[in-house]
């Protein structure tokens, strides 16, 4: 077996009562900018969903304009390309999937709005897809086997690049991430690969899911109504069949 499960990181929003990091969040959508938005959309996001990063409604303007959307000339009524607003998506990279494949070896780099509900276990699957690649050469599995011993047939194309944590071995995606600092973070927190990798994901998560927190949140409230209203059942209980033998 060379497909690996990805590893655990730990994020503020695990669990019944996580909570978004926002400044995360805020690295995680710079590394999305400035790195993957190359290759991939996210077209299920709107600019001014940005808010619930923390965002002020003159940042979210800010922040849309710097992306260039498909529009409508008001003169000449011709398809151009004007600033965003933060009504709009964030736009979509290729026109078609023709020109996505033509550009990416053959492989269409999927929309990333929904990704980590997609794949299983999905915020920790982009980090360690991000940090994963390896040299299938001298890639050695758990049980010390290396891809030769175990699949003579095996290789990596010309192109694709090998990744134990993708199911098919073989990716087209070339690490996105390959240098520390490929990205200056504005809170100067130190940008290393992990830390860019962990950011983003936990971008993908929000993106995903932006009412996770607002979903544990009332799940709690839920929980604690339901034991105050067994308490109450219990004791009307007993004040009913008081006095009875
Ligand atoms: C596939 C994430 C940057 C091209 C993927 C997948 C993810 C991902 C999660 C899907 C893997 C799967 O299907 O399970 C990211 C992230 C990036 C990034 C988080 C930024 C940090 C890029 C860039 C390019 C690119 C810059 C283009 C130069 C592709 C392609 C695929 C892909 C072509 C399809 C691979 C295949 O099906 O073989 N990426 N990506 N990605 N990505 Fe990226």
């Amino acid at each position: 077996e060379f497909h690996l499960a990805p590893k655990d990181v730990a994020y503020s929003f695990d669990g019944p009562f996580g909570k978004w990091d926002k400044v995360q969040l805020q690295r995680g959508y710079k590394v999305y900018k400035e790195v993957c938005a190359a290759c991939h959309s996210l077209k299920f996001v709107s600019f001014r969903d940005l808010a619930d990063l923390g965002y002020s409604e003159a940042q979210v303007k800010a922040l849309a304009a710097e992306w260039q959307v498909p529009g409508i000339d008001p003169d000449t009524g011709e398809a151009t390309l004007r600033p965003g607003l933060p009504t709009d998506r964030f736009p979509l990279v290729y026109p078609n999937d023709v020109a996505a494949r033509a550009a990416n070896n053959n492989a269409i780099p999927p929309d990333l709005s929904l990704m980590t509900k997609a794949r299983h276990d999905g915020t920790n699957y982009v980090h360690s897809l991000l940090i994963g690649y390896a040299d299938p050469a001298t890639y050695k599995n758990a049980e010390g086997k290396s891809l030769a011993q175990e699949f003579p047939e095996f290789s990596t194309p010309p192109g694709l690049n090998f990744n134990p944590y993708f199911a098919n071995l073989n990716l087209a995606m070339a690490a996105p991430i390959a240098a520390d600092g490929q990205v200056t973070y504005d809170d100067g927190t130190t940008a290393t690969v992990d830390q860019m990798a962990t950011d983003v994901a936990a971008f993908l998560t929000w993106t995903a899911e932006p009412k996770m927190q607002q979903r544990k949140q009332t799940g709690t409230w839920f929980i604690l109504f339901l034991l105050f209203a067994t308490t109450l059942a219990y004791f009307s209980y007993k004040n009913i069949w008081a006095g009875k033998k």
